[in-house]
């Protein structure tokens, strides 16, 4: 055991890991581009983004210089009371890039504070009113984040079980697929008559955690007219789709009809620092307007609209709008639609789909999909021990890749998928 590791075993609680039978964890010690490197010389191509957040790639020097001029010129400052250029910049530039209506933006720390804000929003903007709604609709197999709102709303069992008794009351869609989907309208249709509702919350179009399960723009397209006949509001938790992951900016890009409040993070700031952003439309913004200090949305963290995570964001933006970003996620896009049939026909695949630059693959497993599948563990050791870094959900093996992944580091990681499932083939 390298003294990394014996130091990191005595101090360190890591996320997600039963650190009982969990392995050693690798040490990373430097990371360029797509490319990790351990302290034990080797390499592994960062397939999953780090939790799908570098869609950069790692060390991008546009960031990093960004980064280092605002830690001189400002590192961090109060946010309550006082404002900053960077904010500001990030604030018009996010809702530029938005549909038009989504312009109030808050700042908070990550995805699952950007979700609690939004749910937080949604209360108080019917609460303001006088007319309390203390209702959510989310989806089945949701994931929206660890803070007590965000898991309240999203997929019970499994990760939550100790905290269940604590959640608030919240309604469950079942993920929609060609034989369910106009059972399911009808089914929000009855719920949102009711009244009761503040909010529906959706991962738009992929539903990340759950394995990548894809739905079509067009199906949440009628449940977002739904909500919006029953003025119930819309959330749109665009944590993970946003930033090109989808094959657009933002996943809402692809549905006709547009959400009251969505939440991003993760590839915000090209994944270099955590940053959330809840941006909400005007009207909602009017309903905390008052003479009364408690009609306000008396919410915030105390690295609200860190400067440094603002500059890094800022620099993401630049990176976007250069041609070349948007060459790699459709080259990376064409690269899954080659190899789509082959994989679809391979005896050891249940199932593939696919969406901009997320490729996802059910493993035949004979125990249906869980995400304590036994081939979890072995994919995982599989692809380690290949220099590949792939966090499979289950039995759901995924490319989440940075979008400067080369077509060699893509093909290597292909030509490893197929090992792999035909290793299980046999
Ligand atoms: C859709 C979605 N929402 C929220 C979160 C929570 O984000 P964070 O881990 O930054 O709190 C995640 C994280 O994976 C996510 O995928």
């Amino acid at each position: 055991m390298s003294d990394w590791k014996s130091r990191d075993r005595k101090y360190v609680w890591h996320p997600f890991t039963q650190i009982q039978t969990a392995p050693e964890p690798i040490v990373v010690t430097r990371a360029k581009d797509t490319i990790l490197f351990s302290e034990d010389g080797k390499e592994y191509i960062d397939c999953n983004s780090s939790w799908w957040v570098n869609v950069h790639g790692h060390g991008n020097e546009h960031i990093a210089n960004a980064v280092a001029e605002q830690v001189i010129k400002l590192d961090h400052v109060i946010f309550a009371g006082v404002t900053h250029p960077k904010a500001i910049e990030l604030s018009e530039r996010v809702a530029e890039l938005l549909p038009q209506q989504l312009q109030k933006v808050f700042f908070s720390d990550d995805g699952s504070t950007a979700v609690e804000v939004a749910l937080k929003m949604a209360f108080q903007f019917w609460h303001n009113q006088g007319k309390p709604k203390n209702r959510i609709l989310a989806m089945d197999g949701a994931y929206h984040g660890d803070t007590f709102g965000a898991m309240s709303v999203g997929q019970r069992g499994y990760f939550n079980e100790p905290f269940e008794s604590f959640f608030f009351d919240v309604d469950f869609l079942s993920f929609p697929s060609k034989s369910n989907e106009n059972e399911l309208l009808e089914e929000a249709e009855m719920l949102f008559a009711k009244g009761e509702f503040a909010a529906l919350i959706v991962e738009p179009l992929v539903q990340g955690s759950a394995g990548m399960r894809i739905y079509d723009a067009s199906w949440l397209d009628k449940l977002v007219a739904i909500a919006q006949k029953h003025q119930v509001l819309v959330i749109f938790d665009e944590v993970m789709t946003a930033w090109g992951r989808t094959g657009k900016l933002f996943a809402m890009d692809h549905c006709a009809l547009k959400p009251d409040i969505v939440c991003l993070s993760k590839g915000l700031t090209g994944g270099v620092l955590p940053l959330g952003l809840t941006v909400a439309t005007e009207q909602i913004f009017q309903a905390f307007l008052d003479r009364e200090k408690s009609k306000a949305f008396l919410h915030g963290h105390s690295f609200t609209g860190n400067a440094i995570a603002c500059a890094a964001a800022c620099a993401s933006l630049d990176i976007f709008e250069q041609e070349g970003t948007w060459q790699n996620i459709a080259r990376i896009a064409n690269f899954y639609q080659d190899k789509f049939s082959e994989l679809e026909n391979h005896p050891a695949i249940e199932s593939v789909r696919m969406i901009g630059t997320i490729l996802a693959i059910d493993l035949k497993t004979g125990e249906g999909n869980t995400y304590f599948s036994s081939i979890r563990d072995q994919a995982y050791d599989f692809f380690m021990k290949n220099g590949i870094l792939m966090r499979p959900l289950g039995n759901v093996i995924f490319l989440n890749p940075p979008y400067c992944i080369t077509d060699e580091q893509l093909h290597f990681s292909y030509l490893k998928i197929l090992e792999f499932a035909s290793s299980l083939d046999n």
